[in-house]
């Protein structure tokens, strides 16, 4: 009946537990004695692509497991509906409590997602995946939202939770109005906080790469309000200083572009907006920003070759597609070890290479 196993998405204080099934149901998930529907208002949804289920992360985390219970749908009439017997498909769930734990990062798949997943089978544990951005090529087809949830089941079995950061090409095609069906968000909004036991993360979505007026865009775009909104709330994420709660001891930075960073034209946008969110993020003294769009691998120290906008902390960049001709990845890995936080990469043959200390070791582009 599931496409892929449940994708379990960390927003804010919620877990989005989502489910692609392959015929029409019902659906809702059991944690402890408690559900949590897939609804509409009150209406239990089944004329849906992917069935969404909040349920709070400490619940969760506490229980360690959760069930999926689904009614098979015959007829959706407006009186006696006709739907099959229960089923119930429970799932262990490995909450991830920050230091001590693995880290699978990947950005920049574009469509080719099996590397992606050749390189997550060579790590021994991965305690949380986070997919930044790129993932389809494009989204002119749902294809594109298909693709993460077929990856993030496929890395995360349903058992580990899942930060998902929208990149450029996320956002390009007929189906990206669409994708928030298959992604993370609040009421639209896909930049978010979230924290796992000693670590808090900020979630930042840049958008587009290109200025809105670009022919290429032909003006559907709107993403320099989006920017703008974007900056009012992170004034107040700062301002509310929730990344100086109790227990925090670790704050990370997560976003598909490295926007410290000014490209050459048309890429070189947004700079005062981009210089703000740097002034901005530099008050909760982040340990690292974690990013992809490069199409590289590399370790990157304030006042370095890529700080244009004045670069809030190091930068480790943990995606590279097609380096030596098709079917090549390289993704990354994130592990505490004592105080220091080690950045590894993995290929999808299974050959690590070049671990930096983020932020001790010396800056490094990482090739071949
Ligand atoms: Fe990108």
């Amino acid at each position: 009946m599931f496409c892929f196993a449940p994708t379990v998405y960390l927003f804010e204080d919620q877990y989005q537990i989502m489910v692609k099934t392959k015929e029409e149901c019902i659906l809702w998930v059991k944690v402890g004695d408690r559900c949590y529907y897939d609804h509409s208002g009150g209406i239990m949804r089944s004329d849906v692509r992917v069935h969404r289920v909040s349920v709070p992360q400490a619940l969760l985390d506490e229980a360690k497991g959760y069930t999926v219970c689904y009614k098979k749908m015959i007829e959706r009439t407006a009186y006696f509906p006709k739907m099959e017997d229960i089923v119930e498909v429970p799932f262990t769930f490995r909450p991830c409590m920050g230091s001590g734990a693995k880290f699978y990062h990947v950005a920049d798949v574009h469509a080719k997602t099996d590397p992606a997943k050749a390189a997550a089978k060579f790590v021994d544990r991965i305690d949380c995946l986070i997919l930044n951005g790129d993932v389809p090529e494009d989204c002119s087809t749902e294809q594109g939202g298909i693709d993460i949830l077929d990856f993030t089941g496929e890395v995360g079995k349903g058992e580990i939770p899942t930060l998902f950061i929208r990149g450029n090409h996320d956002t390009r095609g007929a189906f990206a109005e669409h994708l928030e069906e298959y992604i993370p968000h609040r009421e639209g909004r896909t930049y978010f906080t979230a924290r796992m036991g000693d670590t808090w993360m900020l979630c930042l979505d840049c958008g587009e790469d290109k200025p809105d007026d670009h022919a290429a865009y032909n003006g559907i775009n709107c993403f320099h309000q989006f920017r703008l909104d974007q900056t009012a709330w992170l004034r107040e994420v700062i301002a509310k200083e929730d990344y100086k709660a109790e227990g925090i001891r670790h704050r990370w930075i997560i976003a598909h572009h490295p926007f410290s960073s000014v490209l050459e034209e048309p890429f070189n946008i947004e700079l005062d907006i981009y210089g703000e969110w740097c002034d901005l993020v530099k008050k909760i003294e982040p340990e690292v920003m974690i990013c992809g769009h490069m199409h590289r691998t590399g370790h990157f120290l304030p006042g370095g070759r890529h700080d244009t906008l004045g670069q809030p902390c190091p930068i480790c960049i943990g995606g590279r597609p097609d380096y030596k001709g098709k079917d090549t990845f390289e993704a990354a890995t994130f592990e505490r070890v004592g105080e220091d936080l080690i950045f590894k990469i993995i290929n999808h043959l299974g050959n690590w290479k070049n671990t930096a200390i983020v932020g001790k070791s010396e800056e490094t582009i990482i090739q071949e």
